[in-house]
Protein backbone atom coordinates (compact mmCIF):
# COMPACT_ATOMS: atom_id res chain seq x y z
CA UNK A 1 0.00 0.00 0.00
CA UNK A 2 1.18 3.60 -1.00
CA UNK A 3 0.03 5.17 1.88
CA UNK A 4 -3.76 6.34 0.05
CA UNK A 5 -6.34 4.35 -0.01
CA UNK A 6 -10.02 5.24 -1.57
CA UNK A 7 -12.03 3.45 1.08
CA UNK A 8 -14.46 5.00 3.15
CA UNK A 9 -15.37 8.32 4.75
CA UNK A 10 -13.96 7.63 8.41
CA UNK A 11 -10.54 6.30 6.39
CA UNK A 12 -10.17 9.77 4.49
CA UNK A 13 -11.25 11.62 7.74
CA UNK A 14 -8.61 10.01 10.07
CA UNK A 15 -5.92 10.52 6.92
CA UNK A 16 -6.36 14.36 6.92
CA UNK A 17 -6.41 14.73 10.61
CA UNK A 18 -3.00 12.67 10.29
CA UNK A 19 -1.23 14.78 7.89
CA UNK A 20 -2.80 18.02 8.95
CA UNK A 21 -1.86 17.67 12.86
CA UNK A 22 1.35 18.37 14.39
CA UNK A 23 2.74 17.62 17.91
CA UNK A 24 1.98 20.53 20.34
CA UNK A 25 -1.35 21.29 18.62
CA UNK A 26 -4.79 21.44 20.37
CA UNK A 27 -7.80 19.35 18.93
CA UNK A 28 -11.28 18.57 19.37
CA UNK A 29 -13.18 15.71 19.37
CA UNK A 30 -17.05 16.67 19.14
CA UNK A 31 -18.38 13.23 19.54
CA UNK A 32 -16.35 11.09 22.16
CA UNK A 33 -18.44 7.85 21.67
CA UNK A 34 -16.12 4.87 22.73
CA UNK A 35 -13.22 7.32 22.28
CA UNK A 36 -10.95 5.97 18.94
CA UNK A 37 -10.80 9.56 17.26
CA UNK A 38 -9.83 11.46 20.81
CA UNK A 39 -7.02 8.54 21.10
CA UNK A 40 -5.57 9.41 17.68
CA UNK A 41 -5.83 12.93 18.22
CA UNK A 42 -3.89 12.34 21.74
CA UNK A 43 -1.57 10.50 19.45
CA UNK A 44 -1.01 12.96 17.50
CA UNK A 45 -0.33 16.23 19.43
CA UNK A 46 1.68 14.48 21.62
CA UNK A 47 2.75 15.29 25.29
CA UNK A 48 2.84 19.16 24.57
CA UNK A 49 -0.57 19.42 22.73
CA UNK A 50 -4.37 19.33 24.32
CA UNK A 51 -7.59 17.50 23.23
CA UNK A 52 -10.90 18.35 23.91
CA UNK A 53 -13.33 15.74 23.91
CA UNK A 54 -17.95 16.04 24.39
CA UNK A 55 -20.05 13.75 24.83
CA UNK A 56 -23.38 13.39 26.84
CA UNK A 57 -23.15 9.80 27.53
CA UNK A 58 -21.76 8.79 31.08
CA UNK A 59 -20.50 5.59 29.26
CA UNK A 60 -18.78 7.40 26.56
CA UNK A 61 -16.60 9.39 29.14
CA UNK A 62 -15.63 5.84 30.98
CA UNK A 63 -14.86 4.02 27.86
CA UNK A 64 -12.74 6.72 26.70
CA UNK A 65 -11.08 7.13 30.12
CA UNK A 66 -10.08 3.55 30.06
CA UNK A 67 -8.98 3.46 26.37
CA UNK A 68 -6.68 6.91 27.21
CA UNK A 69 -5.73 5.50 30.38
CA UNK A 70 -4.22 2.10 29.30
CA UNK A 71 -2.57 4.10 26.31
CA UNK A 72 -1.00 6.46 28.65
CA UNK A 73 -2.61 9.32 26.76
CA UNK A 74 -4.96 10.52 29.70
CA UNK A 75 -2.73 13.37 30.63
CA UNK A 76 -3.50 15.24 27.19
CA UNK A 77 -7.33 14.98 26.93
CA UNK A 78 -10.09 17.07 29.15
CA UNK A 79 -13.04 14.66 28.81
CA UNK A 80 -16.68 16.74 28.90
CA UNK A 81 -19.63 15.42 29.95
CA UNK A 82 -21.70 18.18 27.90
CA UNK A 83 -23.20 18.67 24.66
CA UNK A 84 -20.76 19.84 21.63
CA UNK A 85 -23.05 22.75 21.58
CA UNK A 86 -21.75 24.11 24.57
CA UNK A 87 -18.02 24.13 22.81
CA UNK A 88 -17.83 27.69 23.31
CA UNK A 89 -18.07 27.97 26.76
CA UNK A 90 -15.23 25.53 27.63
CA UNK A 91 -12.97 26.58 23.92
CA UNK A 92 -11.94 29.85 22.98
CA UNK A 93 -12.06 31.64 19.60
CA UNK A 94 -9.01 31.27 16.86
CA UNK A 95 -7.46 28.71 19.36
CA UNK A 96 -7.86 25.36 18.33
CA UNK A 97 -5.93 23.60 14.92
CA UNK A 98 -8.93 20.80 14.30
CA UNK A 99 -12.40 19.48 15.44
CA UNK A 100 -13.35 16.82 14.13
CA UNK A 101 -17.20 15.16 14.26
CA UNK A 102 -18.35 11.37 13.65
CA UNK A 103 -22.05 11.78 14.02
CA UNK A 104 -24.61 9.36 14.86
CA UNK A 105 -25.22 7.28 17.62
CA UNK A 106 -22.23 5.17 19.59
CA UNK A 107 -21.99 2.19 18.51
CA UNK A 108 -23.70 -0.75 20.29
CA UNK A 109 -25.36 1.46 22.59
CA UNK A 110 -29.06 2.83 22.42
CA UNK A 111 -29.51 4.45 19.24
CA UNK A 112 -31.98 7.02 20.67
CA UNK A 113 -29.31 9.24 22.20
CA UNK A 114 -27.69 10.54 18.67
CA UNK A 115 -26.72 13.51 17.02
CA UNK A 116 -29.69 15.83 15.83
CA UNK A 117 -29.60 18.37 13.41
CA UNK A 118 -30.85 21.43 15.96
CA UNK A 119 -27.67 20.84 18.11
CA UNK A 120 -25.24 19.66 15.05
CA UNK A 121 -25.84 22.99 13.51
CA UNK A 122 -24.78 25.01 16.63
CA UNK A 123 -21.76 22.52 16.96
CA UNK A 124 -20.46 23.05 13.89
CA UNK A 125 -21.23 27.19 14.04
CA UNK A 126 -18.96 27.00 17.01
CA UNK A 127 -16.30 24.56 15.62
CA UNK A 128 -15.83 26.82 12.88
CA UNK A 129 -15.42 29.74 15.56
CA UNK A 130 -13.00 28.43 17.31
CA UNK A 131 -10.43 26.89 14.42
CA UNK A 132 -7.19 29.14 14.04
CA UNK A 133 -6.54 30.15 10.88
CA UNK A 134 -5.40 27.54 8.80
CA UNK A 135 -7.72 24.94 11.16
CA UNK A 136 -9.62 22.08 9.71
CA UNK A 137 -13.30 21.03 10.94
CA UNK A 138 -13.56 17.01 9.59
CA UNK A 139 -17.40 16.09 9.97
CA UNK A 140 -18.17 12.00 9.22
CA UNK A 141 -22.29 11.57 8.54
CA UNK A 142 -24.29 8.63 8.01
CA UNK A 143 -27.15 9.84 6.22
CA UNK A 144 -28.42 5.47 6.24
CA UNK A 145 -31.05 6.54 8.55
CA UNK A 146 -33.66 9.24 8.85
CA UNK A 147 -32.35 11.92 10.81
CA UNK A 148 -28.83 10.96 9.36
CA UNK A 149 -30.23 11.97 6.08
CA UNK A 150 -31.19 14.68 7.40
CA UNK A 151 -28.33 15.72 8.80
CA UNK A 152 -26.79 15.43 5.65
CA UNK A 153 -29.04 17.01 3.50
CA UNK A 154 -28.87 20.35 6.07
CA UNK A 155 -24.81 20.56 6.94
CA UNK A 156 -24.25 20.68 2.79
CA UNK A 157 -27.02 23.74 2.82
CA UNK A 158 -25.04 24.99 5.94
CA UNK A 159 -21.63 24.51 4.46
CA UNK A 160 -22.24 25.66 1.01
CA UNK A 161 -23.53 28.96 1.89
CA UNK A 162 -20.05 29.84 3.98
CA UNK A 163 -18.31 32.73 2.04
CA UNK A 164 -15.18 31.19 0.62
CA UNK A 165 -13.22 34.11 1.76
CA UNK A 166 -13.25 32.60 5.03
CA UNK A 167 -13.52 28.72 4.63
CA UNK A 168 -12.63 26.16 1.56
CA UNK A 169 -14.88 23.22 2.20
CA UNK A 170 -14.66 19.80 0.59
CA UNK A 171 -17.43 17.17 0.19
CA UNK A 172 -16.23 13.95 -0.31
CA UNK A 173 -18.39 11.34 -1.56
CA UNK A 174 -17.87 8.02 -3.13
CA UNK A 175 -20.35 8.37 -6.19
CA UNK A 176 -20.90 4.67 -7.26
CA UNK A 177 -21.51 3.45 -3.26
CA UNK A 178 -24.62 2.43 -2.30
CA UNK A 179 -27.33 5.10 -1.27
CA UNK A 180 -26.91 5.99 2.22
CA UNK A 181 -23.43 5.23 2.30
CA UNK A 182 -21.07 7.39 4.84
CA UNK A 183 -19.71 10.70 3.35
CA UNK A 184 -16.80 13.03 5.04
CA UNK A 185 -16.77 17.04 4.69
CA UNK A 186 -13.43 19.12 5.51
CA UNK A 187 -13.80 22.70 5.62
CA UNK A 188 -10.56 24.73 6.51
CA UNK A 189 -10.48 28.60 7.59
CA UNK A 190 -8.49 30.58 5.36
C1 LIG B 1 -20.76 7.78 16.19
S1 LIG B 1 -20.54 8.09 17.90
C2 LIG B 1 -18.89 8.70 18.00
C3 LIG B 1 -17.82 7.65 17.89
C4 LIG B 1 -16.48 8.11 18.38
N1 LIG B 1 -15.93 9.20 17.61
C5 LIG B 1 -15.47 6.99 18.51
O1 LIG B 1 -14.34 7.10 18.00
O2 LIG B 1 -15.80 5.98 19.14
C6 LIG B 1 -21.48 9.56 18.17
C7 LIG B 1 -21.45 10.06 19.61
O3 LIG B 1 -22.05 11.36 19.65
C8 LIG B 1 -22.60 11.52 20.93
N2 LIG B 1 -23.52 12.66 20.97
C9 LIG B 1 -24.83 12.73 20.67
N3 LIG B 1 -25.28 13.97 20.85
C10 LIG B 1 -24.23 14.71 21.29
C11 LIG B 1 -24.06 16.09 21.66
N4 LIG B 1 -25.07 16.95 21.61
N5 LIG B 1 -22.83 16.48 22.05
C12 LIG B 1 -21.78 15.61 22.11
N6 LIG B 1 -21.88 14.31 21.78
C13 LIG B 1 -23.10 13.87 21.37
C14 LIG B 1 -23.27 10.18 21.20
O4 LIG B 1 -23.49 10.00 22.58
C15 LIG B 1 -22.23 9.21 20.61
O5 LIG B 1 -21.38 8.73 21.60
Amino acid sequence: MRGFELRSARFLASDCLQRYLKPGDTAVDATMGNGYDTLMLCELVGDEGHVYAFDVQQQALENTKKLLTESGCIGRAQLILDGHEHMCSYVSENTVDAVVFNLGWLPGSDKSVRTHWETTKQAVLQALEILKPGGICVICVYPGHDEGAEELAKLTEMLADLPPQRFNVLRQTFINASPGSPECFIAQKQ
